[in-house]
């Protein structure tokens, strides 16, 4: 079983990929009576639609997630466009505190993947919190940031997004480091394809990607989201091995120790089962360096 953990607009989008791709019969949790249940009967009957044979349940108790492979958390507030993902941190830490609780004592044999704001924050207080190997806690974003990178560089070259590859790592958040000199288009460097400053001015939408979709739907970014969750659980749920940012507590990688940042990772049955050391330059090290003590400095203001 998988559980859904927050059952707002990004809970439910995670579900509809989860229940596409028909991985694992679901569990739907939120405080708000009715919300959980509500949206379960729905998808239950999306599954009937499209002939996909899973059971989807939905609850107010954190007790039901008991027996889950895999706990899912979007539970929290969704920042305003006003906001820094930052702002967010008092009011989802005591959510996170709360929910990572629950996980810990019914779920003690999960895999946990964070969604909740500001992510590499709260992935590193639910790894604190369910004393969980870090291994098992994971922190979604790298996904959603490298397919706003793909997405506009595919535009300016006129090439397929899913032939493009690339990763990412540090925060996320304004501080992210994109990484043009490992980014592929067809096995063609982009540096060599496209000009640097319209690389630059890439990266830069890519950062308020997040932003600019609140500041038009007035809602947080949620199917891109649920696509990139789901494509997580896969990987764990199937050991498919695949290669994925994702955030997670680094003990001594790229030198750094006691914070959770992204970095590209094998992700299997166990959760992460690899990090990857990417060769980074001088520049590309002062970034991700910068990007981890804004990190570090959030972390600071934890309660934990
Ligand atoms: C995003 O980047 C809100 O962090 C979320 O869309």
């Amino acid at each position: 079983m998988i559980t859904i953990i927050g059952t707002g607009r990004v809970g439910v989008a995670v579900a509809i990929h989860l229940a596409i791709k028909g991985l694992d019969d679901i569990m739907l949790i939120d405080i708000i009576e009715g919300l959980p249940q509500g949206e379960a009967l729905d998808l239950t009957h999306m599954c009937a639609t499209l002939g996909i044979d899973i059971d989807i349940s939905g609850s107010n108790d954190y007790k039901d997630m008991s027996g889950s492979e895999l706990v899912i958390v979007p539970a929290g507030f969704i920042r305003t466009a006003d906001m820094s993902r930052l702002d967010l941190l008092y009011k989802n830490s005591e959510v996170i505190k709360a929910v990572s609780k629950g996980i810990k004592e019914y779920a003690p044999n999960s895999k946990v993947i964070m969604v909740t704001n500001p992510l590499d924050v709260m992935t590193y207080l639910a790894y604190k919190v369910t004393g969980f190997e870090r291994n098992r806690v994971l922190g979604f974003s790298g996904l959603l940031d490298t397919s706003r990178y793909k997405s506009l560089i595919a535009k300016e070259l006129g090439v397929a997004a899913s032939t493009i590859y690339t990763t990412i790592i540090g925060e996320h958040g304004d501080t992210m480091v994109l990484l043009p000199r490992f980014t592929m288009v067809g096995g063609v460097p982009l540096e060599s394809l496209i000009p640097k400053e319209k690389i630059q001015q890439i990266i830069e939408r890519t950062k308020k990607m997040g932003a600019e979709i609140i500041k038009l739907k007035k809602w947080s970014a949620s199917h891109a989201v649920g696509a990139g969750v789901a494509t997580m659980a896969e990987a764990i749920i199937k050991d498919t091995k695949a290669v994925i940012p994702v955030s997670t507590y680094l003990q001594g990688e790229y030198g750094v120790s006691d914070v959770c940042v992204v970095v590209p990772a094998v992700i299997g049955k166990n959760g992460i089962e690899k990090i990857i050391e990417l060769p980074l330059n001088d520049e590309e090290r002062a970034a991700f360096l910068k990007s981890v003590e804004t990190v570090k400095s959030a972390i600071s203001q934890l309660k934990l």
